[in-house]
């Protein structure tokens, strides 16, 4: 039997480090606090890690603005930590992905030190320098232009200006940016999220963007007009796949994409002949309305249109966006685990999702996040999503014996690891559950997706491989009667249903989903 590479398989669960855990009391999640967490991944039955930038950085976006692409930031610890890390997680079975941040630099990296330095530097060209500035913005508000007085020159940034873009039509940043994968490629780093894949080049003739019609005043600037000229470039794809070919170079390694692009766009980073990212990343399910007839429609949108032998992967939370138990709710955000664990190929998790963590509302003097602090009060804001993991029911959740860089908020006492552990109830025992099932159960990470149906708010849709399976999820808050096949529940998001015999029809509470092997 053909055995699927370890990616498709994988279910991945994204640390984010600043917030995992803290082992030294500065209140900042570090690599040796990972270290004493493995054996927590490992039971929860994950099978990969994507570790967030953990390189040398002035940390203006918290890691995203790399000063050292091949060492560790010592408030992580030290390459001995990351080599150890990686040792454990191996060992255990498990893999490791890193975050590469292709993009832009540190304004603080020795490139962009030289590269200011003076126009005659031969590092200049390494990132994007002009005369006059045309009017594309920065993804974080206002110009995405700053003036350097010394060289009396503008460079590009698509994010803060201590985050100057590369130039990427550059053939010694190239080789320089695919030496720093080999760097941690030969150490046997499983593979890579790469940061931002789709604004990696921008428009050789710098031309304007046009204005956006559909812009809605109160939304973030940025929005003011469309991306056309610096994003989604059509050279980006030779860059991609050349960057797939560096990862090819060595055996059994991921190439993952951040793209935030509609379905038809986002397609295309698979690449001609599938020589592009492994796993363009799919966020249909963090930006789907919480209705059945949405996010049936949202499934069979994007499974459609895969190409032919593209892997199909999912996200349901990340960095940058709200926590799912706070966009759909508590209740709904089990009906989400479901939906996640018996979709079709490889599956994205956010730490804490396990537990249930909600978004925490952090007060205007807690902002930490440079979004936030660029463009107040409209939602920008991503520290709500990267509060600390709760491990226990102690002041500080068992997250570090200082004072945490974000707040806790005020649900740990209760949504933290040790207390669910204890609860069979827990949205933890769900998740373990159901991340179990699914290795058992082949069907659900390679078998066909049909029969993708809604009815009066409950979507159902089939897998089948040896097994035939049926999903079925109430969206709505209200009791259903809804047929069912015949077959037994294999698992239910409310635990009494497990092992019931059904057939013909089910009743479904409010936010009740149900996996039916048929008989
Ligand atoms: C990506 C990251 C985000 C970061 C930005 C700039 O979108 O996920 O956290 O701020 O790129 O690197
Ligand atoms: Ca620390």
């Amino acid at each position: 039997m053909h055995v699927l590479e370890w990616w498709k398989r994988a279910v991945i669960y994204e640390i984010y480090p600043r917030s995992f855990q803290d082992s030294n009391g500065d209140g900042i999640g570090d690599l040796p606090g990972i270290l004493t967490r493995l054996d927590y991944l490992g039971e929860l039955g994950v099978d990969a890690l994507w570790i967030s930038p953990i390189y040398p950085s002035p940390m203006a976006d918290f890691g995203y603005d790399i000063a050292d692409y091949c060492g560790i930031d010592p408030l992580f610890g030290t390459m001995a930590d990351f080599d150890r890390i990686l040792e454990e997680v191996h060992r255990r079975g498990l893999r490791l992905i890193l975050d590469f941040v292709p993009n832009h630099t540190s304004d603080q990296h020795p490139w962009f030190l030289e590269s200011r330095s003076s126009r005659e530097n031969p590092k200049r060209d390494w990132y994007i320098w002009r005369d006059r500035p045309n009017n594309w913005t920065s993804n974080f508000g206002g110009s995405g232009w700053e003036y350097d007085e010394a060289t009396g020159q503008y460079y590009y940034h698509s994010f803060l200006k201590e985050q100057p873009d590369l130039n990427w039509r550059n053939p010694a940043v190239v080789q320089a940016m695919f030496n720093v994968l080999r760097f941690w490629l030969r150490k046997w780093v499983d593979g890579f999220r790469v940061d931002v894949m789709w604004l990696m080049i921008k428009d050789d003739k710098f031309r304007d963007n046009p204005p956006n019609p559909g812009y809605v005043p109160g939304t973030p600037s940025n929005h003011r007009l469309l991306p056309v000229y610096n994003s989604n470039r059509p050279e980006v794809h030779k860059i991609v796949a050349e960057m797939r070919g560096v990862i090819d170079e060595f055996c059994d390694r991921v190439l993952i994409g951040e793209i935030y692009l509609p379905i038809p766009q986002l397609m295309s980073y698979y690449g001609k002949d599938l020589e592009g990212a492994n796993l363009p990343f799919n966020f249909q399910l963090l930006q789907c309305p919480w209705t059945a007839a949405a996010v049936s429609g949202a499934i069979r949108d994007y499974y459609h249109a895969l190409p032919k032998g593209a892997w199909p992967n999912w996200v349901l939370g990340n960095h940058d966006q709200p926590r799912i138990a706070s966009r759909v709710g508590k209740l709904q955000a089990r009906v989400a685990a479901m939906l996640l664990f018996t979709l079709p190929g490889t599956l994205t998790m956010y730490y804490g999702e396990e537990i249930g963590m909600t978004n925490v509302p952090i007060a205007p003097e807690e902002v930490q996040d440079p979004a936030e602090k660029n463009e107040p009060g409209i939602g920008q804001g991503r520290d709500p999503e990267r509060t600390p993991m709760c491990w226990d029911r102690g002041p500080l959740a068992g997250f570090t014996t200082g004072a945490p860089w974000l707040p806790l908020g005020e649900e740990h006492s209760a949504v933290n690891v040790a207390a669910e552990r204890e609860d069979r109830h827990s949205m933890l025992q769900l998740y373990g559950k159901l991340i179990a099932l699914r290795k058992a159960h082949p069907a659900l990470v390679s078998g066909e997706l049909h029969a993708i149906q809604v009815e009066q708010n409950v979507l159902r849709y089939r897998r089948s491989g040896a097994e035939e399976i049926e999903v079925i999820l109430n969206m709505t808050h209200e009791q259903k009667t809804v047929p069912a096949p015949q077959g037994i529940v294999l698992e239910g998001t409310h635990v009494d249903r497990e092992g019931e015999a059904v057939d013909g029809q089910m009743v479904l509470r409010s936010a009740e989903g149900a996996v039916v092997l048929l008989a």
